[in-house]
């Protein structure tokens, strides 16, 4: 065939998408290889769900294009969606069917043929674990089983691009971890992976490449290492105090003494210490005890995913599932002009 063929992944350019007046997805290009785990990280209401929206030709781009694997979606519309699964929160099982129905009515939707869709509801039954509760009704499996069966069926149809809209949210950590394995077990088999997620350390576990997006538009692409190497060039220092009055004398203190911008939110004081400053953790450290604050704890690290949006979307995660407002850490990140 043409050189089409040799166009593999999701090549997406410069789409953007209005509802009316607002402007929810603003430019955003982005290329995906195909074989890879891509995460699309953004807090709520940064343009996630529309963008992938888009990819599955659900929703129409106001200006630019999508093409998989080569195929514009736009006229291609049948072949691209073949090729793409999609499970999202509204993915959900039919309770008073079995796993076993569940699987043979979506599969239906395919026009698999009964041969076809025999071998896939056992193939899909194994792969989710449920082998066992094939026969059993899905409205009494537990939360974990029935996310399972929902990603198994979403890939009844074999296909090559798999979307997830915000897999684990709302899911305990247990279930959490238990669907990223999945995740990667499907991605080993070949399959090009595209999720969304607001939870920072899901797309560091997950993704070997990130793109982070907020009010529309994309504020860094690249993989967790290097979009981590992009904020921080030092390491980030948490120390806990026994009570909030000290935790303030702290702030002053490495203001005063090592000219390092701290914060303190309660008992927790947190700074960075940059490479090659010269500030040793012990002089810190001994300062602190000369004043006779007694150390709870100390904790030095590399800056997280966590600092990388914070510097990325100039803000804390918004509104998010698990309600984090803006830490004291970060809004030293942010007067530090990082
Ligand atoms: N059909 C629509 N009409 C108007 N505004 C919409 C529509 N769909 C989404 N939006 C708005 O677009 C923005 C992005 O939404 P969405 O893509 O769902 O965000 P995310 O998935 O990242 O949480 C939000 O402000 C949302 O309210
Ligand atoms: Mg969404």
């Amino acid at each position: 065939m043409s050189s089409m063929s040799e166009q593999r992944g999701i090549s997406i350019q410069s789409i953007v998408k209005r509802f009316g007046d607002f402007t929810a997805v603003d430019g955003i290009s982005l290329e995906i290889k195909e074989g890879e785990i891509f995460g699309i990280l953004g807090p709520n209401g940064a343009g996630k769900t529309t963008t992938i929206n888009m990819i599955l030709s659900l929703l129409k781009p106001t200006s630019g294009r999508i093409l998989i694997n080569g195929l514009d979606t736009a006229k291609h519309e049948m072949e691209a969606k073949k090729m793409l699964g999609l499970m999202t929160q509204e993915t959900v099982v039919e309770g008073d069917l079995t796993a076993r129905e569940n699987l043979m009515v979506f599969g239906r939707l395919y026009h698999l043929t009964a041969e076809q869709l025999e071998k896939r509801i056992k193939e899909s039954l194994i792969e989710a674990g449920l082998t066992d509760f094939a026969d059993k009704k899905a409205g009494t499996f537990s939360g974990g089983m029935q996310r399972r069966l929902e990603l198994v069926k979403a890939m009844i149809q074999e296909p090559k691009i798999m979307i997830l809209d915000e897999p684990t949210t709302g899911l305990d950590v247990q279930n959490r971890v238990s669907m990223w394995g999945h995740i990667k077990d499907i991605n080993k088999e070949g399959i090009t992976i595209i999720l969304t997620t607001q939870y920072l350390e899901e797309a560091d576990a997950l993704c070997d490449r990130i793109a982070v997006i907020d009010h529309g538009k994309i504020k860094a692409i690249g993989t967790p290492s290097e979009l981590k190497k992009m904020v921080v060039t030092g390491r980030v220092l948490e120390i806990v105090v026994e009570d909030i009055k000290e935790a303030n004398e702290i702030v002053a203190l490495l203001k005063s003494q090592f000219g390092m911008a701290a914060s303190a939110k309660a008992e927790k004081i947190t700074t960075v210490v940059e490479q090659g400053k010269n500030i040793v953790l012990t002089k810190i450290l001994g300062a602190i005890d000369r004043k006779g604050i007694k150390i709870s704890s100390v904790n030095l690290h590399l800056p997280t995913l966590d600092d990388v949006f914070i510097k990325l979307t100039g803000e804390g995660l918004r509104d998010t599932a698990s309600g984090n407002s803006m830490s004291g850490r970060d809004k030293m990140m942010m007067r530090m002009g990082r």
